[in-house]
């Protein structure tokens, strides 16, 4: 068996830790492991390398990927599809397992349907993949948007100021729900509601006049503010949108334009702060890398059994698999209820 392995899409805390036991476990079969540089273009560009023992060894701990990532999709080429096959028959892999978020998992079930022997392994800051209760990369994520939200807090205070953290967040805002509510943010925006520029100006000028000199928000990138003329779903970058390799609108720089229109209407001395890749990058923490090693090491069982056209979930603590197509159906979104449980701190 000789199993071909890949990232895709941005990079997460936790890949590696998914990369050494896939390979410890497929070692337990003696299965061939390969890691594909880059990607779904590493196949294109036939570039490979042998993934055995010694190449994972000490890298459960570091950050991104020892073998590359990026948002090629082989269904974007030309002839793409007939390529995919026939670099596959000749690098002689059985199977493909592919760890990757929303966009990859996409690529990974055309290729099935294409007829590749492949399996999913959900990754992505975003937590927004369907199926599973949690995707590794989301917890250092967390863990770092907090600490970012404790430090401004401290400065938002000696400077009776507002503060606005802009985090990572395209379609769902679980980062920013979730370090809203470690870290006692007062105000949360996520792409999953529309808000009025006045229900959030009033809740800071709330706080002022119960003795509260500042205020911090958290703003996930895809938010969206509607408010009349003013629509602060994107920095329009005048009228030119810049797209990634999947085709995605590239985000970032809500944080700017709320800070001045609150700064506006509020008067109060108004400052944002974007987290940007400092959420993706460095040492996965302890949950990431322990999720990222059950993923692994079932990754390759699923190979056993010939699970293919699925993708690795974790569901109330049990590691468990759904098909791909089923994961790509809809994207998972923050649970209301757990956004009411940060609304309770909007005063
Ligand atoms: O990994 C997903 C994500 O974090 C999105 O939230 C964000 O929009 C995107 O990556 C940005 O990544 P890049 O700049 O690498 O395209």
């Amino acid at each position: 068996m000789k199993i071909g392995i890949l990232t895709s899409g941005g990079d997460c805390a936790g890949l590696n830790a998914v990369l050494r036991a896939i390979v410890r476990k497929a070692d337990t079969y003696n299965y061939e492991t390969v890691g594909i540089l880059n990607g779904w273009k590493g196949l294109f560009d036939e570039d490979y390398i042998h993934l055995g023992l010694d190449e994972v060894s000490g890298i459960i701990h570091r950050g991104g990927t020892i073998i590359g990532t990026s948002r090629f999709s082989p269904f974007e080429q030309k002839h793409g599809k007939k390529i995919l096959i026939e670099k596959i028959y000749k690098a002689d892999f059985d199977a493909i397992i592919c760890i990757g978020g929303e966009g990859s998992m996409h690529v990974a079930q055309l290729a099935y349907e294409a007829g590749v022997h492949v399996i999913g392994i959900p990754k992505t800051i975003d937590n927004d993949i369907y199926g599973t209760d949690y995707t590794f990369g989301f917890d250092t994520a967390v863990g770092i948007a907090t600490e970012a939200v404790d430090r401004l807090h401290t400065t938002a205070e000696s400077h009776h100021r507002v503060m606005i953290l802009e985090v990572m967040g395209r379609n769902a805002g679980w980062i920013a729900v979730y370090s809203a509510i470690a870290g006692g943010a007062d105000v949360v925006l996520i792409p999953e509601r529309k808000y009025k520029m006045d229900e959030i100006v009033d809740v800071i000028k709330n706080r002022y006049t119960r003795g509260k000199w500042f205020s911090i928000i958290v703003v996930a990138e895809g938010a969206k503010v509607d408010d009349g003329d003013i629509k602060f779903a994107h920095p329009e970058l005048k009228g030119k949108k810049k797209l990634d390799d999947f085709g995605r609108e590239r985000l970032g720089g809500i944080c700017h334009l709320l800070a001045d229109e609150i700064e506006y209407r509020s008067g109060f001395e108004t400052r944002a702060t974007i987290l940007g890749y400092v959420q993706r990058g460095g040492m996965p923490s302890s949950f990431d890398r322990i999720l990222g090693t059950r993923f692994g090491v079932y990754a390759v069982e699923m190979i056993k059994k010939k699970k293919f056209g699925r993708m690795c979930a974790i569901v109330s603590n049990d590691i468990t698999d759904i098909t791909i197509k089923k994961a790509i159906s809809k994207l998972k979104t923050v649970d209301p209820k757990i956004y009411k449980v940060a609304q309770v701190f909007f005063k």
